[in-house]
């Protein structure tokens, strides 16, 4: 499951997520700019203990088993992983999540690129033909990178989830 994608900067792999993507991960999370992970809805009192989470993460793959579908696409630019997009499935769920981990890497016309083809892989391997994106109402980059993309403004809604509590959000639906 790896997929090369061409971009302005060069070309970009995309693939499931490996042991050496969880620092890049875990700077996103832990080393942002706390204001600005809270304006995309971060809720951070919810965000575990930094060694919790590496361990949690790393704990997930290494115990993934040889076969299993990943939920998780990583875009690796010059050695480094630059970007997940995660597909969350649990009972009723279908919805997907989407970060540029680098400030500097934001606004270059990379997230159309990677996130369409990531959302492709993930849900042909997963055999999804719909699933939704809620984006924080206010998150006008993400809203229109959505716009972007082609995928369906459904309006306002409500997302739930641990770690961002309940967020006022703007629903889209992706269908392949
Ligand atoms: C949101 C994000 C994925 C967008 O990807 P990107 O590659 O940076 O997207 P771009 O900035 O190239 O494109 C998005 C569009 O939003 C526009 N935009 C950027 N900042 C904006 C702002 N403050 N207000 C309005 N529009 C804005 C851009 O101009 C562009 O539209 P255009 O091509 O018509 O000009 C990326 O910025 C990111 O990872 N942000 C942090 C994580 C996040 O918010 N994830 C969503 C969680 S649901």
């Amino acid at each position: 499951m790896e997929r090369i994608i061409e971009t302005p900067l060069g070309n970009i792999i995309l693939r499931p997520q490996k042991l050496e993507d969880v620092p890049f991960v875990e700077a996103y999370l832990f080393d942002s700019d706390p204001e600005f992970l809270e304006s995309i809805g971060f809720k951070l009192s919810a965000l575990s203990d930094r060694n919790d989470f590496r361990s949690k993460i790393e704990n997930r793959i290494k115990n993934t088993a040889e076969g299993e579908i990943p939920v998780q696409i990583i875009a690796e630019f010059e050695g480094r992983a630059i970007s997940h997009t995660w597909l969350e499935i649990g009972e009723g769920v279908k919805n997907a999540h989407f970060h540029i981990y680098e400030e500097n890497l934001r606004g270059k016309g990379l997230g159309v690129l990677i996130l369409k083809s990531a959302l492709e892989m993930l849900m042909d391997a997963h055999k999804v033909q719909k699933l939704y994106i809620e984006p924080k109402a206010d998150n006008v980059r993400m809203i229109r990178l959505l716009e972007k993309c082609g995928f369906k403004n459904i309006g306002p809604s409500v997302y739930k989830n641990p770690q961002v509590g309940e967020l006022e959000a703007t629903k889209f639906e992706v269908c392949i």
